[in-house]
């Protein structure tokens, strides 16, 4: 809901945002980032926060997450009762400074400070933007995610999500990437997010998932991206990625045709087709009939 909404240029009315959370709540979902407490201005999409998260049915298992910028943010998310407040920043600095207005050691400060206000009453995740590369300044070293993940992992954040903001990944630096981390902080609930700006994005879930990870960020559709970074386009669709993971036989927990029924109507909300596929295609195991030449040719064999 969060990324997937944030850059849609037409606003969706908070009556569909409430029946669309709804809707996912019974899917399986584990986590549903619903919106984000930024300002109105930088995010008009979401500037109707509060009631959205005031009117959501919240479904038991299901946690509700929010993106929270700042201090005031983390007012407002503690006001809503989210079950998670996602904080953010960019491990480029020059995506930092698009994004959020300030380089990386300010977006630290405020942070920690966040998570002192905060002072355990709400776990805490941190999402790493841009952390496989900016789109303006090319290559983020690994070991710069790995420092700002320890330096988070010192305050006692619950986990961190690992970012390819504008689909610059490639599934080599997937897999070494979260060799690494899940090496280093076993004890850190670890995320992986992907856009598919370049059509890698399922190729890096499954380079995640081989490396050992089970939590991703999608989105029904396709939707999403940054619109402080150029040339963002759709996150994974997550109906895609789960339709491919459940024919490869793992257990995904999700229920998959009411998602898809889900993505299917999700055109409708946002008026624009949405670059899923799975909604398009059907899944692998609905079949279509066979043309009746081929029944004469099989009996003429
Ligand atoms: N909720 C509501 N309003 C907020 C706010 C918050 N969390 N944080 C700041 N504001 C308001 C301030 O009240 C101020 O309003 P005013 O102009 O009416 O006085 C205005 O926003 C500017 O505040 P300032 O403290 O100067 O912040 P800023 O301009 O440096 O903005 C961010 C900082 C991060 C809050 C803002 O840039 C933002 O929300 N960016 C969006 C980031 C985002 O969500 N990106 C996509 C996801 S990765
Ligand atoms: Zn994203």
């Amino acid at each position: 809901m969060r990324d997937g909404f944030q850059i849609e240029p037409n606003f969706v009315p908070t009556d569909d945002k409430v029946k669309l959370v709804d809707a996912l709540s019974e899917c399986g979902f584990a986590k549903i980032e619903v919106t984000s407490f930024t300002s109105p201005k930088a995010i008009p999409m979401l500037r109707d926060a509060e009631e959205v998260m005031g009117r959501i049915k919240r479904v038991p298992g299901v946690e509700y997450t929010v993106l929270v910028p700042n201090l005031r943010g983390a007012e407002r998310a503690l006001e809503s009762k989210a079950d998670e407040f996602n904080l953010v920043m960019s491990t480029s600095e020059t995506h930092n400074l698009a994004n959020l207005r300030m380089g990386r050691e300010k977006s630290f400060a405020g942070l920690a400070e966040v998570i002192k206000y905060v002072d355990g009453r709400t776990p805490i995740n941190v999402s790493f933007s841009t952390s496989f590369g900016c789109p303006m300044e090319g290559e983020v070293s690994q070991v710069v995610v790995e420092g700002f993940t320890k330096r988070f992992a010192d305050l006692g954040v619950r986990g961190v999500t690992i970012c390819d903001t504008t689909g610059m990944a490639n599934p080599d630096q997937v897999k070494r990437m979260c060799d690494s981390l899940q090496k280093q902080f076993s004890n850190l609930q670890l995320t992986l997010h992907f856009h598919n700006t370049r059509g890698m994005g399922l190729a890096n879930v499954l380079a995640a998932v081989q490396s050992g990870i089970v939590r991703f960020d999608g989105s029904l559709g396709g939707l999403g991206g940054c619109p402080y970074a150029p040339g963002a386009s759709g996150n994974i669709s997550s109906e895609d990625a789960i339709h491919m993971l459940d024919a490869m036989g793992y257990d995904t927990g999700m229920n998959i045709p009411k998602l898809i029924q889900l993505a299917r109507e999700l055109p409708k909300i946002v008026g624009h087709e949405v670059p899923g596929q799975v909604a398009k295609a059907g899944t692998t195991n609905v079949l279509h009939s066979e043309p009746s030449y081929v029944d004469e040719l099989r009996r003429a064999q």
